[in-house]
């Protein structure tokens, strides 16, 4: 290990990867719950709630893990402080725990999530950031000690690069956006329009520079492509990312009770959305290409690559099939959102995250060779199950569509008996995508065991 500091990130990507074992473990629950509603002691919401919570932060913990990494390989430094960073993974990793346990402890007995100083002590309600008010305060400090940490880093040696700015802007804006989802008003229309900002902003905004910085980081740590063209091309997506997702957000103002003029704002900035996700495949190929070197780690590569195209397809095609508001009045809220959920996710950012881990674990575990077919191995498994899980739902949705908002079908009419074998196709890809899961887990955490070390 050259920096005792790749320790932190070390931890951050070992508790991210458990916690996304976790995630699909009660995925498959929820999906067993369409077929089998009393399926488990826990009930759909509060499975639902724990996998969507659980993507966001392992999520959120492998970007802390891959931002200490980048920021003091470039710096070429320790953290600022390393018992600083050592102390935000665990009070991070106790704040999540004590949030899922209440989130349990609210499924088995809904009256303990009572009111507490005009919040709620166990689920605040809002879809994907439910932690209550506690929560929010902790989750917030530890954002802002993990950002100083890293700040300061930067000013240690004034070692600045492009990639740092972006990911670090990136950062500043993910926990500023975080924000607007505490504010508490009486009116759902208004609750709504700040709900979003976190939502959309995130993973169209912040989260997608994120994603700008690291794969310049990737193309030039794995190919040792030209910096200077890197950054050029980073420049432009996140300007377009900026440009077309702020105003983007327009595409979740349509139904909620907010002004007519977003139904033009959404539908003209959200349809040009994709371009930028466009330009990130363009630039992983252009940099492979032209870099035709010998790549020794290339499952890193490989992910990388699959990162922007799953990107390009998960959000922006997916995206724009119902980003109009003249398609989005009939979509609006089914199967189809799930699916888009699905492949968005899974494309920009758990490919991306776990691209992150297998780019840098080498050198954090000090090894030249590994053992790569395992990589490639839970890659597919993964991908190829998501595609059909992605399939599935999309049938679900749009035999939903029809039937229910052409024909006018009651909702529990279409999901018992019309989508039954969607349900089941679906449970079923899911088991497998938990295969591919299973073997990243145990590669993560013995990557590098048996190979030749050499620092
Ligand atoms: C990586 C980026 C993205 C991620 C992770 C993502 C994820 C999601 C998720 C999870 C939802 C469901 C929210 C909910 O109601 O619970 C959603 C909704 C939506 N997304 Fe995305 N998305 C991304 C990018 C995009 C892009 C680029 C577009 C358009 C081009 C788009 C268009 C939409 C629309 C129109 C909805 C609302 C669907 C409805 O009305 O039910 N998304 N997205
Ligand atoms: C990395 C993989 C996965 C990601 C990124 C992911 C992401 C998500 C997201 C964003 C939602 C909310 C979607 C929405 O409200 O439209 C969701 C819901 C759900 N997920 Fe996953 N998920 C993954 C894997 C799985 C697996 C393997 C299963 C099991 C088959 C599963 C089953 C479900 C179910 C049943 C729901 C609730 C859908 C609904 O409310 O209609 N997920 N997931
Ligand atoms: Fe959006």
């Amino acid at each position: 290990m050259k920096y005792q500091s790749h320790q932190i990130a070390h931890n951050f990507y070992t508790a991210s990867v458990l916690l996304f074992l976790v995630q699909i473990i009660v995925g498959i629950v929820a999906a067993l719950q369409f077929i089998w509603p009393d399926f488990f002691i826990l009930n759909f919401n509060t499975i639902r709630t724990l996998h969507i919570n659980a993507l966001v932060v392992w999520l959120l913990m492998g970007m802390m893990g891959a931002t200490y990494y980048v920021v003091t390989e470039e710096s070429e430094t320790e953290l600022w402080s390393i018992p600083l960073g050592h102390l935000q993974f665990w009070a991070t990793v106790i704040a999540v725990t004590a949030v899922v346990v209440g989130y349990i402890v609210m499924g088995l007995n809904p009256q303990t999530n009572m009111e507490v100083f005009g919040t709620r002590l166990l689920n605040e309600g809002r879809e994907y950031i439910e932690a209550p008010r506690w929560a929010d305060i902790l989750i917030v400090v530890s954002v802002l000690l993990f950002l100083f940490n890293c700040i300061m880093t930067v000013f240690k040696t004034k070692k600045f690069t492009a990639v740092q700015g972006v990911l670090l802007g990136g950062l500043t804006f993910l926990a500023l956006m975080y924000l607007p989802g505490m504010f508490y008003t009486k009116s759902m229309v208004k609750d709504q329009f700040w709900w979003w900002w976190v939502v959309h902003l995130w993973v169209e905004g912040s989260w997608e520079l994120i994603a700008a910085a690291l794969l310049a980081f990737m193309l030039h740590k794995l190919l040792g492509a030209d910096v200077k063209v890197l950054a050029k091309w980073m420049y432009i997506e996140t300007g377009l990312v900026l440009f077309t997702g702020i105003l983007g957000l327009g595409h979740h103002y349509y139904w909620i009770g907010t002004p007519k003029y977003w139904l033009w704002v959404g539908g003209i900035f959200s349809s040009l959305e994709p371009i930028p996700l466009l330009l990130m495949v363009w630039d992983a190929f252009r940099t492979t290409r032209e870099t035709r070197g010998v790549v020794q780690n290339k499952i890193g590569l490989y992910l990388t690559v699959a990162h922007a195209i799953f990107n390009f397809v998960g959000a922006g095609l997916w995206g724009v099939i119902h980003t109009l508001p003249q398609v989005n009045q009939w979509t609006h809220g089914t199967q189809i959102t799930t699916a888009h959920g699905h492949l968005a996710f899974y494309g920009a950012y758990v490919l991306l995250i776990v691209a992150m881990m297998y780019v840098t674990l080498p050198s954090i575990k000090g090894v030249k060779d590994f053992n790569q077919s395992r990589g490639f191995l839970s890659f597919w498994w993964m991908t190829i199950s998501m595609i059909f899980i992605v399939i599935t739902i999309t049938g679900a949705g749009m035999v939903q569509t029809y039937l229910e908002r052409l024909l006018g079908l009651d909702y529990v009419t279409v999901k018992a008996s019309y989508n039954l074998w969607f349900w089941i196709f679906r449970a079923i890809f899911g088991v497998g995508f938990l295969v591919g899961v299973l073997i990243l887990v145990t590669d993560i955490l013995t990557l590098g065991k048996k190979s030749v070390a050499v620092e």
